[in-house]
């Protein structure tokens, strides 16, 4: 897809990974509704980039009529939507057992479940509705193209996220049959699944915690930048072939056990 004059969504967008992905989309050209729940860090951002190329919707991802209320405000204000690039997302820690013996508070594991990978379905599905009534656009036809990140997480999860891991590996198994799904109207759904990027989310860890993380990366020896995600989201969006799929962008990291 040509992505100048394109209409995106970004979940998560005021923070990390997601405003890195606005950064990207705006300076090509595209328009982009921003949805998160951080209203100062949102409306601070089209302040920042301006009003007539960005928009900011306060969205809970998990909940349907948040987000179906803001798809009708894109669709209001810019009469389409052609990508969607979801963001949104939380990292708890905690262990199946806790020091004492005592079990995980199950609202633990299902608040992961929730935004992760239910808010991410959330807002596709509702955007997918949208999509389908583009017309179709160049060579190969296509309608729209959702993008869900993932994470390294949900291939080797470490001790501490079986909820995070979870969710994570929920949104690589989402790809391919949602793919499947929406192929007839021309939809690609594709996932990013990230390793260690310095966002907010990795950078707020303790010092011990990040040096850990960063020695089992192989090349570059160093954190992913935020734009090293963008970059990759242009790509696949401008991809057609791509299509299905999740791509680590990790330098060859594997996680260990801890
Ligand atoms: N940073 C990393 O190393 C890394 C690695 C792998 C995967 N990821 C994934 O990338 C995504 C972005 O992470 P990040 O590092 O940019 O995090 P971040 O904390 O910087 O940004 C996350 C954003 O999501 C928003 N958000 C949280 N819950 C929400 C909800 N219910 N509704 C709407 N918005 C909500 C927050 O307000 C925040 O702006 C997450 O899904 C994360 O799991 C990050």
């Amino acid at each position: 897809m040509e992505l100048n004059n394109k209409v995106a969504v970004v979940t998560g967008g005021a923070s990390g990974l997601g405003r890195a992905t606005v950064d990207g989309l705006v300076a090509q050209g595209v328009k982009v509704a921003i949805f998160d729940l951080n209203e100062e860090a949102g409306n601070s951002l089209v302040a920042e980039l301006g009003a007539d190329k960005t928009l900011f919707q306060t969205v809970d991802v998990t909940n349907e009529e948040s987000v179906a209320s803001a798809v009708d405000q894109v669709m209001a204000q810019f009469g389409a939507i052609h990508i969607l690039v979801n963001c949104a997302g939380i990292a708890p820690a905690a262990k199946v057992l806790d020091r004492e013996g005592n079990a995980m508070p199950l609202s633990k594991f299902s608040t992961a479940i929730n935004i992760n990978l239910i808010g991410s379905f959330n807002v596709a599905s509702k955007v997918a509705e949208q999509m389908a009534k583009n017309e179709p656009m160049g060579e190969a036809l296509e309608r729209g193209v959702i993008i869900n990140t993932a994470s390294v997480a949900g291939y080797e999860g470490q001790m501490g996220q079986s909820a995070y891991a979870a969710s994570k590996g929920g949104i690589i198994a989402l790809s391919l049959p949602m793919a499947r799904d929406l192929a007839k109207t021309g939809i690609r759904v594709n996932a990013v699944a990230p390793g260690i990027m310095g966002t907010p989310m990795l950078l707020g860890m303790p010092e011990n915690v990040q040096e850990s993380l960063v020695a089992n990366i192989q090349f570059p020896k160093r954190m992913g930048l935020p734009k090293e995600f963008a970059d990759l989201v242009g790509h696949i969006a401008s991809n057609a072939y791509i299509n299905g799929e999740t791509i680590r962008l990790d330098g060859a990291i594997r996680m260990q056990p801890r």
